[in-house]
């Protein structure tokens, strides 16, 4: 996990271009044209809108190097506005505050076999490691799963690949994809991803959960816990020399920024991994989306914006 403090940066929106109904790619470069930080398959990049509204979106492409970022937004009506602003509002020359790339869903280049499973605009990280598969000439398999042909997003890319197989909702009498029915097929050495709307995600979870839990990769955007509210402990921030009490209804990030001390966060919900925190002792209750199973048990890190305390007190390197 990346535990650097993310550097934010204005860019300006250069290209929009429709990839799907109700989907556009939106491309940001620096105003002087000049290097970005690069990303590896998988990664994300907060963007910050004018509005002040903050969101996740995945990286398109990702290589060490980068004069861009692009991302795959689906306009939402429901959703809580991110996506509306970006559709209805930026235009081709709006600037916007981007944080820098972080991954919470690496890809395992030297696997001997990768599956990939993708939902809707949940493509877009899965997409980015397709290329990156291709490049290093390894072997891959694309499930890919769409309301309908129009909803699909870089299907005339992805239907050159034999590998790659898609469901059309509309075209399958209404039925969703089984990812069960593809998981028991699977070489039991492959390594497993995916990234979609949260029911896909919890049939693939049920479906993988006998599978050793390294070789499963999940990408969440919604939070799958609620976050801890409970309060009632102590926390010893060891580096300012501080100790706050966490009162009911309030996160550690909160009373933390409340303190006037600076840390880095994005999300508040626990999926982007910007406030994760090294943990010295006490233990976490962790509520986040993005630590694995061991990681939760190690607690060595925490994430501070949704994660509460087991003990009644918990140091923390901040
Ligand atoms: S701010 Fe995103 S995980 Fe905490």
């Amino acid at each position: 996990m990346n535990l650097g403090t993310p550097e934010s940066m204005e860019l300006v929106l250069t290209v929009i271009e429709m990839a799907a109904r109700d989907t556009n790619l939106y491309t940001f470069k620096r105003p002087d044209g000049g290097a970005l930080p690069g990303a590896s398959p998988g990664a994300h990049v907060g963007v910050i809108l004018p509005n002040g509204i903050e969101r996740q979106y995945s990286l398109v492409r990702a290589a060490p190097e980068l004069s861009e970022y692009t991302v795959g937004v689906k306009r939402d009506a429901n959703s809580r506005g991110g996506s509306v602003f970006m559709h209805d509002q930026l235009k081709v020359g709006s600037k916007v505050t981007i944080l820098p790339p972080r991954n919470n869903f690496p890809l395992k280049e030297d696997a001997a076999h990768s599956v990939l499973v993708a939902g809707g605009i949940g493509i877009t990280p899965i997409y980015c490691m397709v290329q990156r598969l291709i490049a290093l000439g390894r072997p891959w398999e694309l499930y890919y799963s769409c309301r309908s042909r129009m909803d699909t997003a870089f299907l005339q890319e992805l239907s050159k690949h034999p590998s790659a197989h898609f469901h059309f909702d509309d075209e399958e009498g209404g039925k969703f994809l089984q990812v069960a029915s593809i998981v028991e097929k699977l070489p039991k050495h492959a390594h497993l991803y995916c990234c979609g709307p949260a029911p896909m995600l919890a049939g693939f979870e049920a479906a993988t959960v006998h599978w050793p839990s390294e070789q499963i990769h999940v990408e969440y955007f919604t939070p799958k816990f609620a976050a801890a509210q409970e309060g009632g402990f102590v926390v010893e921030l060891a580096r300012s020399k501080r100790e706050l009490t966490v009162p009911p209804g309030k996160s550690i990030l909160q009373m933390v920024r409340e303190a006037g001390i600076q840390v880095p966060h994005s999300c508040e919900e626990g999926v982007c991994g910007a406030c994760e925190t090294r943990v010295i002792s006490g233990t976490p209750d962790h509520r986040d989306t993005i630590l694995t199973e061991q990681e939760r048990k190690d607690s060595a890190t925490m994430m501070i914006c949704c994660s509460g305390s087991k003990t009644p007190r918990l140091v923390l390197d901040i």
